[in-house]
């Protein structure tokens, strides 16, 4: 591309957002206490009663307990411990992710979509984690033309991506990126100059806003230079996050945008014990700025048993897949008992969730509406009613439903997106809504440092009194 200006601005946004009248079913209560479209406003309008409250919760019940640590949750990866304080979104294990108490078909319903969509907005979806209101459609325009206007990139981080060599996996690019974006972090200078701990706030928020609007660009940066030709199409101020997105990969598909809409809202938050949002929350408690917190957390999603999952998924979907189309359920159970000989099944089983991702089945109804004679859905689909009663046969998964995971890749394929290294890319942009809102409110409340006691098997013995 070789863009030598000192940001790589594709194009100046202008506002001419076009969203779906208020006419959308409502059978859900619709919270929202502000109508002003300045979504700092409204943070700082929110932010002191929030502070109050925590303040005197902790002041009554800062000493009552909340459950009781084992030996095996300390070995065992912290399962189930509560140890931490998330505000955007909560996990049930049965019913799956609430996004500040709404699920994902309450959002589908209620968030603004744009002109002719279906689906969500994620401008929306980042507006009620960062607020917990639903936003109307001006507030969701304003925060797309936030988006669109912080968009440029420094050259000097476009210089270094299209240096990289292609052997660098594309997540390994998005962090680098993302840890040379700090560059322009306004926290850290404020930080330097020695701003008050209660503005900390208003800075992670800036940080944020425009890490949020670059990473698009930064990705269809990485994905144009290793798939296709380099170039980058221009950024328009007339459309959504997505769209832009959209049009920068290089692709010209109103299904495919819609697609990306859903993809981008679904995988935003999955609650704050996850390595990818425990990460940046983790790092940003040292008061790191958001970009090295969030390039922190991209590292953790690049590892096969979080982000790269919907990767193997693939992989092990086209071993099935093979030459074939079609496959007696005999056939699928076969070779589901075959994979179990040496691993798991990519795409089933969660951490904490117990019955099936709502993840998984949101993208499940987006297939049956755009592409229900895809013989790889259809193959997908099939999965779903063979793996379970196997794995409870099997008898060691905690859980045999399937995960977000065991869907994203197939709809991606079916639009052309075919190169299954990228995937967990789009993870990344989309989790920045989540954990950057996360990390918002963690300087809003004063988080202070995370420093948990540890132990050595030897003190943890004498602890119990074991012999
Ligand atoms: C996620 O979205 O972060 C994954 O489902 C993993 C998790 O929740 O632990």
């Amino acid at each position: 591309m070789g863009v030598l200006s000192r940001f790589y601005r594709p194009a100046l946004p202008q506002l001419a957002k076009k969203l779906l009248p208020a006419s959308t079913l409502s059978s859900v209560a619709i919270r929202n206490s502000s109508s002003s479209p300045d979504l700092k406003k409204v943070l700082a309008e929110k932010i002191p009663v929030a502070q109050k409250d925590v303040a005197e919760f902790r002041k009554e019940y800062g000493d009552t307990k909340v459950g009781e640590i084992t030996v095996n949750m300390m070995y065992g990866g912290m399962r189930g411990m509560k140890g931490l304080v998330t505000e955007t979104s909560v996990l049930d294990a049965e019913e799956g992710i609430r996004f500040r108490g709404y699920s994902i078909p309450e959002c589908q319903e209620l968030l603004p979509k744009a002109v002719g969509g279906a689906e969500p907005l994620p401008e929306g979806l980042f507006w009620l984690l960062c607020t917990g209101d639903i936003p109307t459609e001006a507030q969701v325009a304003s925060v797309s033309l936030e988006w669109a206007k912080r968009a440029g990139v420094p050259s000097h981080v476009v210089t270094m991506l299209n240096n990289l060599p292609h052997t660098v996996h594309p997540m390994a690019q998005l962090s680098a990126a993302v840890n040379l974006l700090s560059s322009e972090s306004l926290f850290s200078k404020a930080y330097a100059d020695g701003v008050k701990k209660t503005e900390y706030w208003q800075y992670a928020y800036e940080d944020s806003m425009n890490l949020i609007a670059k990473l698009p660009t930064i990705a269809a940066i990485i994905y144009r230079n290793l798939y296709r030709d380099g170039k980058v199409a221009a950024i328009e101020g007339n459309l959504d996050w997505s769209a832009n997105f959209v049009k920068m990969l290089g692709y010209d598909n109103r299904e495919f945008t819609e697609l990306m809409r859903l993809y981008l809202t679904i995988h935003t938050d999955h609650e704050g014990g996850n390595v990818s949002a425990h990460t940046c929350h983790l790092v940003g408690s040292a008061l790191s700025d958001p970009y090295l917190s969030f390039a922190a957390s991209m590292n953790g999603l690049a590892g096969p048993l979080h982000g790269l999952a919907n990767q193997e998924v693939l992989i092990w979907l086209n071993k099935v897949h093979g030459e074939k189309s079609t496959f007696t359920d005999q056939e699928l159970k076969d070779f589901v008992w075959e994979t179990l000989k040496t691993g798991v099944i990519p795409g089933y089983g969660h951490a904490v969730l117990r019955k099936t991702d709502p993840r998984y089945m949101v993208q499940r109804e987006f297939a049956l509406k755009h592409l229900p004679e895809d013989s790889l859905f259809k193959l997908v689909a099939q999965l779903y009613h063979i793996v379970p009663p196997v794995l409870l046969e099997h008898g060691k998964a905690a859980n045999p439903w399937p995960n977000v995971d065991a869907h994203s890749g197939v709809l991606l394929q079916y639009y052309g997106m075919t190169e299954m290294n990228y995937y967990t890319v789009l993870f990344g942009v989309s989790r920045a809504l989540g954990v950057l809102s996360s990390l918002i409110w963690d300087r809003a409340l004063g988080l202070p440092l995370e420093r948990p006691k540890s132990m050595s098997t030897e003190g943890l013995k004498k602890l119990v009194g074991a012999k």
